[in-house]
């Protein structure tokens, strides 16, 4: 068995990980340890900008930030968490452009903003400019910076290193075990605390901004491990995802002013959402589209709408929204100076995910008792800064702000606490997962099983929901799981075998697939980018509460906690 010993492991290397990292290893032995190089993690595709109430176009507060990150989270978003993330965002900011992060510039240097979905001055009066951004590559460009950081100060990664289980003794963390991916070898790795910033599981649709990984690691192996997942049920849609394809169109798109069009031209956001129109936020956006097709409103008839640039001014889009003009281009063969872009919602974010409290440590139950040794933060983590829907740019935001708390508290935490002993054979119950999947001669692919899961989510627990769909989706998911068990692997070699990597994901997606719709099922009411069509509307008298979704052998059990309200009370949410 080979061991590696550190203070403290992290494991994903995106924003949240990444940032984590800096801090936690200004005072501690940390490892990074990523299933990707560093720079292909998926902070890389966040197009648009990272919200902070800068005030460098238009007068901004990080109160009118906090309201609106609340609001457009349907009330669901724990207050005293988005308050520390709205106030925490504009130093954040400051100290990105610190590390020599390129943002756009004003021309008198500041950093660029400009409007983004539900991002409003004076509590929701009209749109403000609070998304800072570097042209259509924020995120490309914060993961950069954080990881020529993390070189700079020594942080010791192991990439391509798959992390399938977490190590708990007698209640306390000590550590992971990870599958090398060149060698197919096992790793344990023995530490006092462990950091997951994994990131999201958009891989369970089919139509999805997410890249291949993102199947939801990083939650499915602390959940089989016992811990809770929080608020799985509400999984967001982005508006303009390309047609068919998913790839995302960036919310700036609107923000600098392109339009919504159905197949007669019209403008039909300002039939749904009369003050904020394109610019109101994606749940409310994704089903005005969603109901203009059912309606016979797509363009020809068919499932899309179009996102129209064609009246911008050249200059701008290929100056602000360069990637994006690249993408439809190249995928769609469209110039969006000259022709409108076919788009269709896309699945994008988990607002729900790993319990945590505003230091990203994970919290276990419905009092919020930490679990000593185990972080979480980002998509993976549920804090909750984006209650039932989120708005654009926070996930930068929120990496930024709850990696750095994360890290930090992480740092002090392996200070003072010993290292646990690791458990009596720690790679056990990968060995045997992995022995179980070698030697199975059934008859399934994991490819055929994915393609149906992703197939069936999208139509029956995607942007409207209902109970006698949900409860399909429930079968089919016990028939899949069946048919799991009848996998058999192609390839038998243990070097760079993504065909087992790929069923060690499946299971993962499966898993929280599960968690997702029995969640779904159980919350009757309409919230955010959850939408009954059997229950249409928002129950604060029964619902306004956070799901904790257990482990229960093959099922799932739910339980409830309070959401913390501190400044503004449930409003009804007109846009
Ligand atoms: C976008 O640019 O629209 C995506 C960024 C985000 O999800 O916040």
């Amino acid at each position: 068995m080979a061991v590696h010993e550190f203070d403290g492991i992290i494991i994903g290397a995106g924003g949240a990980g990444l940032m984590a990292a800096l801090q936690a290893s200004k005072s501690a032995k940390i490892a990074v340890l990523s299933k990707l190089y560093p720079t292909r993690s998926h902070t890389g595709t966040a197009q648009g900008g990272i919200g902070a109430a800068l005030g460098n176009l238009e007068e901004d507060h990080w109160e009118w930030h906090m309201f609106d990150t609340i609001k457009g989270g349907d009330y669901l978003v724990d207050q005293d968490a988005a308050e520390i993330m709205c106030r925490e965002a504009v130093d954040t900011v400051y100290e990105l452009e610190h590390m020599g992060l390129p943002f756009s510039r004003t021309p008198d240097g500041k950093i660029a903003q400009r409007p983004f979905g539900g991002h409003t001055r004076e509590f929701g009066k009209a749109p403000v400019q609070r998304s800072c951004y570097a042209a259509d590559r924020t995120g490309h460009m914060i993961l950069q910076t954080l990881y020529q950081q993390c070189i700079k100060q020594g942080v010791t990664f192991f990439n391509e290193f798959h992390v399938v289980d977490l190590l708990v003794q007698d209640g306390v963390v000590c550590g992971a075990v990870a599958i090398e991916i060149a060698t197919g070898e096992l790793y344990t790795f023995h530490a006092k605390a462990v950091l997951f910033a994994t990131g999201g599981s958009g891989r369970m649709y089919k139509i999805t901004s997410n890249a291949l990984t993102l199947t939801g690691d990083g939650m499915a192996v602390v959940y089989r491990r016992g811990i809770p997942l929080e608020d799985m049920e509400f999984f967001q849609f982005h508006p303009t995802g390309i047609y068919k394809m998913g790839i995302l169109i960036t919310e700036a798109a609107r923000g600098e002013g392109g339009i919504l069009r159905n197949n007669s031209g019209e403008r039909f956001m300002e039939r749904y959402a009369a003050t904020l129109k394109d610019l109101a936020p994606r749940d409310m956006v994704s089903r005005a589209i969603y109901k203009e097709i059912r309606e016979g409103r797509g363009i020809g008839g068919k499932d899309y709408v179009h996102l129209d640039l064609t009246h911008l001014d050249s200059k701008v889009i290929h100056a602000k929204l360069p990637d994006i003009t690249d993408f439809v281009e190249t995928y769609m063969g469209i110039d969006p100076v000259k022709s409108p872009i076919p788009i269709q919602p896309t699945a994008h974010y988990a607002m729900g995910g790993i319990p945590t409290n505003s230091d990203a440590e994970v919290v276990i139950d419905e009092k919020n008792t930490a679990m000593p040794g185990l972080y979480a933060a980002g998509e993976c983590a549920c804090v909750s800064v984006h209650g039932a829907n989120r708005l654009g740019t926070n996930s930068l935001v929120d990496i930024i702000v709850f990696g750095r708390r994360g890290g930090k508290a992480l740092g002090r935490f392996v200070q003072q606490a010993p290292l646990q002993p690791l458990p009596p054979d720690s790679e056990k119950a990968t060995r045997d997962r992995i022995e179980r999947l070698f030697e199975s001669r059934g008859s399934e692919s994991v490819a055929r099983i994915r393609e149906k899961l992703q197939a069936e989510m999208m139509d029956k627990a995607s942007v409207f929901r209902t109970e006698g769909e949900l409860k399909k989706m429930l079968d089919i998911l016990r028939g899949l799981r069946q048919r799991y068990s009848n996998v058999c692997l192609q390839d038998r070699g243990r070097k760079f075998n993504m065909e087992l990597l790929e069923a060690f994901e499946l299971d993962h997606l499966l898993e929280l697939s599960q968690v997702t719709v029995t969640s779904a099922m159980a919350r009757q009411e309409s919230r955010g980018a959850h939408a009954r069509e059997d229950f249409p509307k928002r129950d604060d008298a029964k619902w306004l509460k956070h799901t904790l979704a257990y482990r229960d052998e093959e099922l799932v059990s739910l339980k409830y906690k309070p959401v913390s309200i501190t400044k503004f009370q449930p409003q009804e949410r007109k846009y």
